[in-house]
């Protein structure tokens, strides 16, 4: 990425932005030269996009007048976090006590959803929610709404004013929840068509069809799930699958002529490039063919399987079977917006199953890793010339032990996992979208 100097002139170069830079250009499981670094270098934008990578020394006299110029020396930069599973409307429920999945949902989670028919409550929650990402350095994240269009509205809204890459899409749920909580097959496609016009691909918005997962949706429910990815191209899918046991129990009594959990979505055609599935937890070998044959992603929600009691997820399962791989939060079944703290519990969770996760490989996960999983990648997820420039800038020295435990750190890999175990918010400075500074933690 340091290529040789380029002369800078206006038609490369509105913006420059000085730190040290840190980036992936490979999965480090298959290749040894994944990671790329640049000290004291030089970002070059035009218009959002990334013009050049380089060192500083080599541009900084020659930045064209009217540049603005964004100095972070001393900070790390790295792609902005993906966060490939999270529920904006759960944000206020976030850290609700003492039940499992199924108790959870009927509990705190559906007389929460039920609130986002008020369109104020919506945007008040969407606009908190989109700064709240933004603050912990995340700037994609594939996000449920409710069965409420207002609800996408509102959160397709917020993002847009921060020039913001989100997936998001209307819950569709028509059996197995209180009625004030359920829409119609019929409804649900009526709805999910005039909010597809109305967002699909405008600005940088993309619109998934989101069963909320198999037991509340009938049959014809998940046929129109399946019609509407026919319908419309580049859609993305979203939902849940094989988070709990009592769940995929349940799923079997409700499906019983279907082979499993993952076969019940892929018999309506969920299943394929641009799916989205969280948690993959309870699936079997069959299951893991399927996902890695049709494209489609797992969504790994370390604080919320060991919050929900859910079980530990298989990094190792996903490798062999080189399924598409992302890290997600799942707020507020998770506990932490921040995908640092994300990668810390999932650390934990490979621990307790006998696996590992580098932190090479966690920070891959949490950036390019991340796009590819949701199929943003040939604009988002690194630094490579030409993509949009998201990013994170990050302080590695942010509370009084991070500055004690980075002053041992003996590699890159070393400072990176430290990073990762004792940063969270906090070590975010700023976050910028298409270039822009969106958040800034002075
Ligand atoms: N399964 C169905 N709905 C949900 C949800 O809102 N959160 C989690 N974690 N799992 C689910
Ligand atoms: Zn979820």
């Amino acid at each position: 990425m340091n290529n040789a100097p380029l002369a800078l002139d206006n038609d490369l170069c509105d913006k420059a932005i000085r730190a040290d830079f840190l980036h992936f250009v490979a999965d480090p499981d298959t290749s040894q030269q994944a990671l790329e670094t640049i000290e004291d270098g030089l970002l070059i934008l035009k218009q959002g996009r990334i013009t050049a990578l380089g060192k500083s020394r080599d541009w900084l006299d020659q930045l064209p007048d009217g540049v603005e110029y964004f100095d972070y020396s001393g900070r790390l930069i790295m792609p902005g976090f993906f966060d490939t599973h999270t529920h904006y409307p759960q944000t206020g429920m976030i850290a609700s006590y003492g039940t499992q999945l199924l108790d959870w949902l009927e509990k705190y989670t559906f007389p929460t959803e039920s609130k986002f028919s008020d369109r104020e409550l919506a945007d008040n929650s969407a606009e908190f929610f989109c700064q709240e990402l933004l603050r912990n350095g995340t700037t994609t994240a594939g996000v449920f709404a409710t069965i409420h269009p207002q609800s996408v509205d509102a959160i397709f809204g917020a993002a847009q004013k921060r020039d913001m890459c989100l997936v998001s899409g209307k819950v569709m749920m028509d059996r197995n929840a209180p009625a004030f909580i359920r829409d119609s097959a019929e409804s649900s496609y009526q709805d999910s068509v005039a909010l597809i016009q109305r967002w699909h691909q405008k600005g940088r918005a993309r619109y998934a069809v989101t069963p909320r997962f198999a037991p509340t949706s009938s049959e014809q429910q998940l046929e129109v799930a399946g019609q509407l990815l026919r319908e419309f191209p580049e859609l993305y899918l979203q939902s849940h699958v094989a988070e709990n046991q009592d769940e995929v129990a349940w799923v079997a009594k409700l499906f019983p002529q279907r082979r499993s959990y993952l076969d019940v979505y892929d018999h309506y055609g969920l299943l394929g490039e641009r799916s989205i599935y969280a948690h993959c937890i309870h699936l079997d070998e069959t299951d893991r063919r399927r996902m890695s044959e049709s494209g489609a992603a797992i969504a790994f929600c370390p604080t919320s399987n060991l919050f929900l009691g859910s079980g530990l997820f298989s990094i190792d399962e996903t490798r062999r079977h080189d399924i598409r791989l992302g890290i997600a939060t799942d707020v507020g079944g998770g506990t932490s917006f921040s995908i640092l703290q994300t990668l810390n519990e999932a650390y934990k969770v490979c621990q307790l199953a006998g696996q590992s996760l580098s932190p090479t490989k966690a920070f891959y996960l949490a950036t390019l890793g991340g796009a590819r999983s949701m199929y943003l990648d040939a604009q988002l997820g690194n630094f490579e010339v030409g993509k949009e420039a998201d990013f994170v800038v990050l302080d590695l020295q942010a509370t009084p032990i991070m500055k004690r435990r980075m002053a041992q750190a003996e590699s890159i890999e070393d400072q990176l996992f430290a990073l990762m175990m004792l940063g969270d918010d906090r070590c975010v400075v700023a976050t910028h979208i298409m270039g822009q500074c969106q958040y800034s933690r002075s």
